[in-house]
């Protein structure tokens, strides 16, 4: 009979996982039992801290609800899901607009409203043009390409956390016209603190870490042929640009905004001016969202 030691066990684990006949799940879960392992060795792990562990991952999974997804919030705020995302782009093809997280507050069957409308329904506030085109690797317009985006009010607020979930508000589904051109007014957002109410919240206090997202405006642009761009805009000057808890925030996506623009629809608001470029689908059911409405998750769970 074999030796089960602290180095020997990891040989042990994945033999025994060798028998995987999917070979994707049986890759994944060799390098998973590898790099754990090594993890518990290069901590040397004790029994009261991988209990503490076990407790932590067993909160964080009691506190998952229909509309609260808290193991997505963890993968967030460790910089998994942006390293997800960063994955994902690296294997577009061609020029295209970096990705960002989709973030909990996604919501499928928002209103589809007209060029140029307001997404403020019940909240007040004043208005910021978001306009521009969506264009291929080429630069060329993408008619009719959907636009779909969501975002917080002036004080940080989504609508899922003022109203009840039957509220819309602060989003929209839009068409670009035949040469690709959208617009939208919305507000300019203020940056917001993720929920910290929870098991994710212990543990960013416990590393002295502020919580905070920059302000930003979510976007997922999509048109047949080409791949799903999920992204946001960030707003120049939020002083957590360089901090955000969840790692979105890139340099390319950062957008001022622009108190005078002559070539604005409309001119006499303040306007944030963007081109989203989409690559063309390399696989057709290949997503880009690293986050999600929960409950679709759960849907396609059940
Ligand atoms: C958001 O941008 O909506 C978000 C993303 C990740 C965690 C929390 C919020
Ligand atoms: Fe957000």
């Amino acid at each position: 009979m074999r030796v089960i030691d602290e180095n020997t066990i990891t040989e042990a684990a994945l033999g025994q996982m060798s028998s995987t006949p999917n070979p994707r799940l049986k890759q994944i879960m060799a390098s998973l039992v590898r790099n754990l392992h090594d993890f518990a060795r290069e901590v040397d792990l004790s029994p009261e801290e991988w209990l503490q562990g076990i407790s932590f991952l067993t909160a964080v999974g009691q506190t998952c609800t229909p509309h609260r997804q808290e193991f997505i919030l963890l993968s967030d705020t460790l910089g998994l899901s942006a390293l997800v995302n960063a994955l994902h782009d690296k294997h577009i093809v061609g020029p295209s607009t970096k990705s960002s997280l989709l973030g909990p507050f996604y919501r499928q069957d928002a209103p589809t409203r007209q060029m140029g409308e307001s997404i403020l329904g019940y909240t007040k506030g004043s208005e910021t043009v978001y306009y521009g085109r969506v264009v291929d690797a080429a630069g060329k317009g993408i008619p009719n390409a959907l636009v779909q985006v969501w975002e917080a009010d002036e004080a940080g607020y989504y609508d899922l956390q003022k109203f009840d979930p039957n509220v819309m508000d602060l989003r929209g589904c839009f068409h670009a016209d035949s040469e690709g051109r959208y617009c939208l007014r919305g507000v300019c957002p203020l940056g917001y603190l993720i929920p910290l109410d929870g098991p994710v919240g212990d543990l960013i206090r416990a590393q002295k870490r502020h919580g905070y997202r920059p302000a930003h405006v979510h976007f997922m642009v999509s048109a047949p042929g080409y791949s799903e761009l999920v992204t946001a805009l960030y707003i120049a000057g939020d002083e957590h640009l360089d901090s955000d808890t969840v790692f979105g925030a890139n340099e390319s996506l950062v957008v001022s905004v622009n108190k005078n623009d002559a070539s604005s629809p409309f001119p006499s608001l303040p306007s944030v001016h963007f081109d989203f470029r989409l690559a063309a689908a390399e696989k057709e059911s290949a997503s880009g969202r690293v986050g999600a409405d929960p409950s679709q998750i759960l849907k396609r769970g059940a």
